[in-house]
């Protein structure tokens, strides 16, 4: 299950990525926002991050006008791993080697064909389990 988040900067591009989803027939949760009305990004990276914690989804999207902020909320929650992507080879490379469990895209820097390219490289790219990765990943953990 897919949990998708997004501000009024992401609402647009959001539209474009359900349709991909739907396509694919994959599930998702739409946590909001719900129309390009200025809203709080936080408020939905954190929806977002406690969906994915809790088990309810095992994967999240989340988009704002640049993804800066929406991704910089999600990586406050410890066991979140939210990758701002701007092109498919950090897609793959944040799945392989950090295991990202959250892709930030923004809504105003990716086009919708480029965004779904970067989401479907995402979803059907699997965490290598590489040692040393996996070594790294625990060391995100501990300060
Ligand atoms: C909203 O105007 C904008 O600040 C937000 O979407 C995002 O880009 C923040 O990082």
């Amino acid at each position: 299950m897919i949990a998708l988040g997004c501000d009024h900067g992401g609402y647009e591009l959001k539209q474009e990525i359900k349709k991909y989803l739907d396509e694919k027939q994959l599930e998702y949760v739409d946590f909001g926002c719900d129309s390009t009305e200025a809203v709080d990004y936080p408020v939905y990276a954190k929806k977002v991050a406690k969906a994915i914690l809790s088990g309810e989804c095992d994967k999240g999207i989340l988009i704002c006008g640049t993804g800066i902020g929406i991704s910089i909320t999600a990586n406050k929650f410890k066991g979140i791993r939210a990758a701002l992507c701007t092109d498919c080879f950090c897609a793959e490379a944040t799945r392989l080697h950090n295991d990202a469990n959250v892709l930030a895209l923004g809504g105003r820097v990716v086009g919708p064909g480029l965004a779904v390219k970067i989401v479907d490289t995402f979803l059907n790219t699997p965490f290598s389990g590489a040692e040393r990765h996996m070594n790294r990943i625990k060391q995100m953990e501990t300060e």
